[in-house]
């Protein structure tokens, strides 16, 4: 099989001659630190070797559990916010029909997302969808307390009791949280849910490969198999022992530290398939909330390509010159369709007829490419050969294990979070949580000023 591969020839252009090689034993050394979990946030290193130590007992408990969820619901909604989403939503999106929802066929369950907004409009529009539907529920919440995923999941498991009875929605209701702390996880006791455990050791935002991704993939019909395999021939390609320059993860972390040191303060994420859309939301997650800290970390931005060519794209080629650009290229699309003739040619295309419409995408990717090089944007090119759940395993771990090693070159802990507690002690404070009766006290001083 063939693996996810990095260009980085048209980013070292922008660099001193040997700068990336000079990053070398910097890089080995973050790899090592991983790899000897002496890092900081060494304690959320278990996604390290989550694909090699994943068993076939495992993923066969998770199948038989969204087997049960297949059969009993046309529909399934996940309900998480974050990392305890993010993963499933790219996954399923990059490997369903793009009209899944208008196919109407009933072989797959419609998967919808809740849990992650705060909008009354989304959860009452969600409620009124599901009214009258035999839906199921699948609540993916870490530390089992976040307010966004709890106020979904009251909603949706009085719903679910109501409309499909309390045996049933036993049933159809299945908990991914901590194995012994938080909400989800008393509930789900307390209910007799079916549960899996997010190991104490993985983080939110490189969970997908645990249950957390794994069984809202499966319930979408998907090769969590196949998904599981691709990561783990990432990971064999990946080791640390890998020479820099044969290894994409270590590559891609040096390049765009190199990058940073040179002023490039925002990556963009790009792709040419809208089926990636989450993917960049994914990774925007991924890299952003574990770079993000001490004054430090590249911005993470993503665009659509070709679509968003026409919102972004001036801005890409003539903007302020701290950004380079990160391809994502799927060599072979899943389908065949060619340029059509035109007898009228009204509009002039007819040179196009009967080339794949691939390979006019393929020539507005090479020609964006060279015109934001031409612009003075760094370009780094991962090139992936099909879009399928074997290279979106390998896509995960590679950006995983980039991410690993990048966050420890920077110099900060990669898998913390401090800051997204900011926001939520002020809500709290706002809604006069009880505990927090000084914050409210403050907050309301500070607002009335
Ligand atoms: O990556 C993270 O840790 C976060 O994005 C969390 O996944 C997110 O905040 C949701 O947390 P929880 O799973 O505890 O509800």
């Amino acid at each position: 099989m063939k693996t996810i591969q990095i260009d980085i020839t048209k980013a070292a252009q922008f660099l001193t001659p040997g700068a990336i090689e000079a990053l070398e034993p910097q890089v080995k050394a973050a790899h090592a630190s991983l790899e000897n979990g002496t890092c900081p946030g060494n304690d959320f290193l278990g996604w390290l070797h989550l694909p090699s130590s994943t068993t076939a007992d495992f993923l066969a408990d998770l199948k038989a559990t969204a087997a049960t969820l297949r059969e009993n619901c046309d529909t399934i909604v996940v309900a998480g916010i974050g990392g305890s989403y993010l993963g499933a939503r790219a996954i399923i999106e990059a490997l369903s029909n793009s009209f899944q929802w208008l196919l109407g066929e009933k072989k797959n369950p419609v998967i919808l997302f809740a849990g992650n907004n705060i909008s009354e409009d989304y959860l009452s529009e969600l409620c009124d969808y599901l009214r009258g539907r035999n839906f199921g529920v699948i609540n993916i919440s870490k530390s089992g307390t976040t307010t966004e995923t709890a106020l979904a999941f009251r909603l949706l498991k009085r719903q679910c009791e109501q409309q499909r009875g309390k045996d049933m929605a036993r049933r159809v209701i299945v908990a991914i949280t901590d194995a012994r702390r938080g909400a989800a996880r008393t509930t789900a006791d307390k209910e007799g849910y079916k549960s899996f455990v997010i190991p104490d050791n993985v983080g939110g935002r490189f969970s997908v490969l645990t249950p957390v991704g794994l069984l809202p993939i499966a319930c979408a019909g998907f090769d969590i198999d196949q998904l599981i395999a691709g990561a783990q021939d990432m990971e064999k390609a990946c080791g640390p022992d890998t020479p820099l320059a044969q290894n994409p993860a270590a590559l891609y972390a040096a390049c765009r530290n190199a990058l940073y040191a040179a002023g490039k303060k925002v990556e963009i994420l790009v792709n040419y398939q809208p089926k990636l859309h989450y993917m960049n939301e994914w990774w925007k997650q991924l890299y952003g909330e574990s770079e993000g800290k001490d004054g430090k970390g590249i911005f993470p931005a993503a665009v659509d390509f070709t679509t968003d060519l026409h919102s972004m794209g001036q801005w890409i080629q003539e903007g302020e010159r701290t950004i380079f650009e990160t391809v994502i290229s799927v060599e072979t699309p899943e389908h065949e369709l060619h340029f059509p003739d035109d007898d009228e040619n009204l509009d002039g295309l007819n040179f196009l007829a009967g080339k794949r419409i691939d390979e006019v995408n393929k020539m507005a990717e090479l020609g964006t490419q060279l015109a934001h090089v031409d612009g003075g944007v760094p370009n780094l090119r991962i090139s992936m050969p099909r879009l399928d759940a074997y290279y979106l395993g390998q896509l995960i771990y590679f950006f995983e294990l980039g991410c690993g090693i990048s966050g420890n070159i920077l110099g900060v802990n990669t898998f913390n979070q401090p800051g997204v507690e900011a926001y939520k002690r002020n809500m709290f404070a706002l809604l006069d949580k009880p505990g927090y009766e000084a914050e409210s006290k403050a907050i309301r001083a500070r607002l009335n000023q």
